[in-house]
């Protein structure tokens, strides 16, 4: 029922929120204590230049088989029977090895801020979804965002972070498409780099995750993802791969799902074949919570079991000390999945004690979720430029979307709920392991109100008479709707039935009505035609409100940029519905009973924009599309170099005020066949005619196909068709590369 429409967001009594207010859990645990022996043992020995392999190396020597293995599996610390004392209810913990001085693991999620599993009410720092980072387009951001969740990390004590989440928007319906960075893989690749480097410059340790094909949430435990392998490696798996060259995290975490026919964590083609002989990665392998089948799983390549409380068995506990005995895991491999684990810990010095903490920096770090909202908001239509409003635009109409209390945000183990947040009622419908929507204290009505100088009156959306009659008193309606997504359900695409009712109502009330959507990522928008403005907020996290007044006002000018298409109708997607949803409605409380079923990803690696342009299809709205209030020309599009392919060209602010253009370039033929990929882009910021020419190059393994009988990546020579412009559908500019040919090892 939760795929249908939220109807429930709805007849929402103000009775029913729950305020998070201050509480104690989240005072930051004290690191523990370390003994002599402890400290020679773990310590680098003085004036030596010992490596993070060395000292593993050495480390791994002194420990006991037990005291190995206690390393290898861990605790989902919220289902523990009983919580050690100095354990916060977060997403993992592992003791460590006091005896030698190796402190607790201890691991949160993620990449929004410091979730602490949900914690109800702290103090953490709520940035942005995935999304809306992926529509800013900048690794800046989202690096500068990686370090202030790392430095909020550390502040509770926590050293290892569950983020880096980069699976591709296959499809629509995705429940976590709003912790991911849309459906490109270079695009998602080099944001979720910028953000793993940005987390482990703070010697936090973090993952990428979750591989691979981790694309529904439907029966998401027993899902087979089938895939052909050249379609995997240039799509899903390239994503992986950026985000690793870039970042270079600690570990990467394996999913719940099947991948041709195995567990994603049992699976020897990616963890040992891919992973480790064609990457050469050096960091571990932990499984997602819930993921592991098998104490065989450790040969396949997986080294540490996660959240044991919810497999079947602790695989890795005494059946994996049994196995070793039998010589059914040789101990070598257990050695081995212990030294990854510590060298990898070495390297960006997360259980390492001299990093000062530092002190908190509020308004430093509500800068940071700010500017990230800012930056990721995607103004989608403009009409006779009703936006930006003008201060004196007179009475404003703000509608619906529980403006006056905040913004939404994604359900799920990436939920962060600071401070003031509002947890709505679990909607109807909904299973019962599943928590109400919650919105972070940025109310829009009170932002709106701060700016406008003319009367604000609010409507809640909830009676349409009632909606219709504010919208007709005012100069300006704003209407605030919204699609509440989470982890473990996907979501359905469209708006409500009563909320696309409301949006048809109000704009035929007044003609100046705008739009303002927090979605989780895409959602059809068969009503658009009717409304003036348009704007996609995404979940703008905890500093969303303020973002969005910003936006309205023209005190940010607009820059964000979809990374994901906006179909026009379902019939344009490879899938309209997930699979496996008749068989698994609602995900069981023992996950390995759910009922097993497949996915076939035939558009292979035309994810996205790919699959549009093979097709034919005209979206909604493009990727890589979103307006400015200034307007850019692009022009000169010149090849620069071949080897490596280099491409110019000049952009220019033609209007009014300064803005930030995000030049793209796409690759729309090869010498054999039409095929769209996403080859780069910028960013320009410009002032009034000011002009840039700005230089972008391409990665070879975007010309390249993957070449499964030679196993290695294949550019076929010719001439290459390039387009360049504001987004995948814009081929104003074109040029043709001559390329030669080459091979490349992965
Ligand atoms: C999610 C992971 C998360 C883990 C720990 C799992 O259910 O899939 O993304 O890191 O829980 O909370």
């Amino acid at each position: 029922m939760f795929y249908k429409t939220k109807a429930f967001l709805f007849g929402t009594t103000i009775a029913t929120l729950l305020p998070f207010t201050a509480n104690a859990q989240t005072t930051p645990r004290p690191a523990p204590r370390l003994d002599r022996e402890a400290l020679s043992a773990m310590a680098i020995p003085a004036g030596s230049t010992e490596t993070p392999d060395a000292r593993a190396t050495r480390l791994v020597a002194m420990m006991t088989l037990d005291e190995k293995i206690s390393l290898l599996h861990g605790h989902f610390p919220r289902s523990m029977r009983a919580l050690p004392a100095d354990v916060s209810p977060s997403g993992g913990y592992f003791p460590g090895v006091p005896r030698l001085g190796i402190p607790a693991l201890r691991e949160t999620d993620a990449s929004l801020g410091v979730a602490e599993a949900g914690a109800s009410g702290n103090d953490a720092t709520a940035l942005p979804s995935g999304a809306s980072l992926a529509a800013t387009w900048s690794p800046d951001i989202a690096r500068s965002g990686g370090i202030m969740v790392a430095k909020q990390t550390r502040q509770r004590g926590y050293n290892i972070l569950l983020a880096g989440g980069v699976n591709l928007t296959r499809d629509i319906y995705n429940g976590r498409n709003f912790e991911y960075l849309g459906e490109d893989p270079l695009l998602a690749g080099r944001l979720a780099g910028a953000s793993i480097a940005g987390i482990q410059s703070q010697h936090i340790a973090s993952t990428v995750k979750h591989l691979v094909l981790n694309a529904q949430e439907t029966g998401r435990h027993v899902v087979d993802a089938r895939i052909g392998d050249a379609a995997l490696r240039e799509s899903d798996l390239l994503a992986f791969e950026f985000a690793i060259e870039d970042g270079s995290p600690t570990s990467i975490m394996c999913a719940y799902n099947k991948v041709n026919g195995r567990y994603a964590c049992e699976n020897p083609n990616l963890l040992t074949g891919v992973l480790r002989t064609d990457w050469g990665y050096k960091g571990w392998v932990m499984s997602d919570w819930g993921a592991v089948h098998s104490v065989t799983a450790a040969n396949a390549g997986l080294d540490q079991e996660s959240g044991e409380e919810l497999d079947k068995e602790v695989f890795f506990g005494a059946p994996l000390k049994a196995a070793v005995l039998a010589g059914v895991v040789r101990q070598a491999r257990i050695d081995e999945m212990v030294h990854r684990l510590l060298r990898s810990l070495f390297v960006v010095g997360a259980i390492d004690p001299q990093h000062s903490l530092g002190s908190l920096d509020v308004d430093g770090d509500n800068s940071v979720a700010l500017a990230a909202a800012e930056a990721g908001i995607v103004v989608l239509k403009n009409e006779n430029n009703i936006l930006p409003l003008a201060a004196n635009a007179g009475r404003v109409a703000v509608i619906g979307g529980h403006a006056d209390i905040g913004v939404l945000s994604g359900g799920g183990s990436s939920q962060v709920i600071p401070y003031g947040s509002v947890r709505l009622a679990v909607p109807l419908g909904y299973p019962g392991s599943v928590k109400g929507p919650v919105y972070h204290p940025s109310a829009p009505l009170d932002a709106i109100k701060r700016r406008a100088k003319g009367e604000v009156r609010f409507d809640a959306g909830t009676d349409i008479a009632s909606a219709v009659a504010a919208a007709k008193q005012a100069d300006i309606a704003i209407i605030f709707v919204e699609q509440w997504a989470l982890e473990s359900v996907d979501v359905s695409p469209r708006l409500s039935s009563e909320q696309e009712a409301l949006i048809a109502a109000v704009a035929d009330a007044n003609p100046k009505t705008v739009v303002v959507m927090e979605t989780g990522g895409a959602v059809l928008t068969p009503w658009r035609g009717k409304v003036a403005g348009l704007i996609e907020a995404w979940y703008p996290g905890g500093q969303g409100g303020e973002a969005i007044a910003r936006v309205l006002f023209g005190e940010v000018n607009p820059s964000g940029r979809l990374p994901v298409t906006f179909p026009e109708g379902l019939d344009q997607l490879p899938r309209s519905r997930p699979a496996g949803l008749d068989l698994n409605p609602v995900q069981p409380r023992k996950f390995w009973e759910s009922k097993p079923f497949g996915v076939d990803y035939n558009e292979g690696s035309s994810v996205g924009y790919r699959w549009f342009v093979e097709k034919g299809y005209r979206p909604a709205y493009p990727f890589g599309f979103g307006l400015s209030y200034t307007t850019f020309t692009y022009s000169d599009l010149a090849v620069v170099s071949s080897k490596p392919l280099k491409l110019a060209l000049t952009v220019r602010n033609t209007g009014p005020r300064s803005g930030e253009a995000t030049p793209q370039i796409y690759l729309q033929q090869g010498p054999q066949r039409k095929q769209q990929r996403l080859l780069g882009w910028a960013k320009a910021s410009l002032q009034p005619g000011e002009s840039k020419r700005v230089e972008i190059t391409v990665d070879p393994r975007l010309l390249a196909n993957w070449d499964v009988q030679s196993h290695q990546w294949r550019i076929a020579p010719g001439a290459y068709l390039i387009n360049a412009g504001a987004d995948a559908n814009d081929k104003r500019l074109a040029v043709r590369a001559k390329v030669a040919s080459a091979t490349m090892r992965p």
